[in-house]
């Protein structure tokens, strides 16, 4: 690396540090999500970035190393999955691509427009709908070919926390009311239970900030893994999943994150935060061959969406220029 460029870096790094000491108190605004109890054990005060390049260089910041369950961000990948073994307009039969304004866990939609199509991927019907929609006869063959698609992409085999998931299970009433209606409605790919075992599954998978941060750099090069030389991933399918993390990704603060941040995200209530910057060779940003961003600050908003990492990520953006708009 050149001087100047590992100057920069550096300055980079500096910078990021010092915001996230700016931004770690933000969590006193928030809490830990109380309704999984494996989750409300986490320590409030965390916040870690890590920020990957095409090139594979990664900046990271404060507590980017520490695991924490995927949540709500594995619903763009199960989306994704989905969408790769059935096509993209079998999948949009059973889910629409329209936002809600509702919570993330909100049942009252389906009810009120017959014939009960679940509004988004992004939200619990949505992508407990999906998740049926995985291959397989039971919920082990789905999880295998989740777990197969996420190592392909990743180069990651996922691991689960069976403590998470159990936590949640006990705990997953609102769910399995959405799933029973979505099932009386036709709009569940296999049995309510089968259904739930992989949503639930899914959302335990155990990341860091850097394997969200690689996964927000293969969508925003539109399923291209630049260190790979591969395309994984089909470029439309990529930009209907960013068109959803954008309208959909933040729940009913996704039109404030659009405001004020201006990237696609996914947000999930242990607190991680997945997105990304495209490539945009105008502006001045660092980061104008765009990134992946790996967020984690475990202390929530009423939205679910981590209170320290979404200032975070409203200051990185405007500092660095970073916008798709
Ligand atoms: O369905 C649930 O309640 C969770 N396992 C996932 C929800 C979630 O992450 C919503 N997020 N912000």
């Amino acid at each position: 690396m050149g001087g100047k460029a590992l100057i920069q870096q550096v300055l980079l790094v500096d910078e990021l540090e010092q915001w996230v000491e700016q931004y770690r108190s933000k969590a006193s605004e928030g809490k830990c999500a109380s309704y999984i109890p494996a989750l409300y054990r986490a320590d409030p005060n965390q916040l870690g970035i890590c920020i990957i390049e095409p090139t594979g260089k990664m900046h990271t910041a404060g507590d980017w190393e520490v695991p924490f369950t995927m949540q709500s961000i594995s619903k763009v990948i199960s989306f994704i999955a989905a969408c790769c073994y059935h096509g993209i307009p079998y999948v949009l039969d059973r889910v629409d691509v329209e936002p809600t304004g509702d919570a993330f866990n909100s049942i009252i939609r389906l009810e009120m427009h017959k014939p009960g199509k679940p509004f988004n991927p992004m939200i619990n019907a949505g992508a407990i709908t999906t998740s049926s929609l995985l291959p397989g006869q039971t919920p082990d063959h789905k999880l295998r070919y989740l777990y197969a698609f996420f190592s392909k992409i990743t180069g990651i085999t996922p691991m689960v926390n069976e403590e998470v998931f159990l936590s949640e299970w006990e705990n997953s009433h609102r769910n399995r009311a959405l799933a029973h209606y979505l099932k009386d409605t036709g709009y569940l790919a296999c049995e309510v239970e089968e259904a739930l075992e992989v949503y639930l599954t899914q959302c335990s998978i155990e990341v860091t900030t850097e394997q969200i941060a690689l996964i927000g750099l293969l969508l925003a090069l539109d399923g291209f893994h630049p260190l790979r030389n591969e395309q994984v991933l089909p470029k439309d399918v990529v930009r209907l999943a960013k068109a959803l993390m954008l309208t959909c990704g933040m729940y009913d603060a996704s039109g404030k994150f659009a405001a004020n941040v201006g990237l696609p995200a996914k947000s999930g209530v242990s607190g991680g935060i997945m997105t990304l910057v495209p490539a945009n060779r105008k502006t001045h940003s660092p980061f104008q061959y765009g990134c992946g961003i790996g967020i984690f600050g475990p202390s929530i908003d009423g939205c679910g969406n981590s209170v320290a990492g979404v200032s975070l990520l409203k200051h990185i953006a405007q500092e660095w220029d970073v916008t798709i708009f």
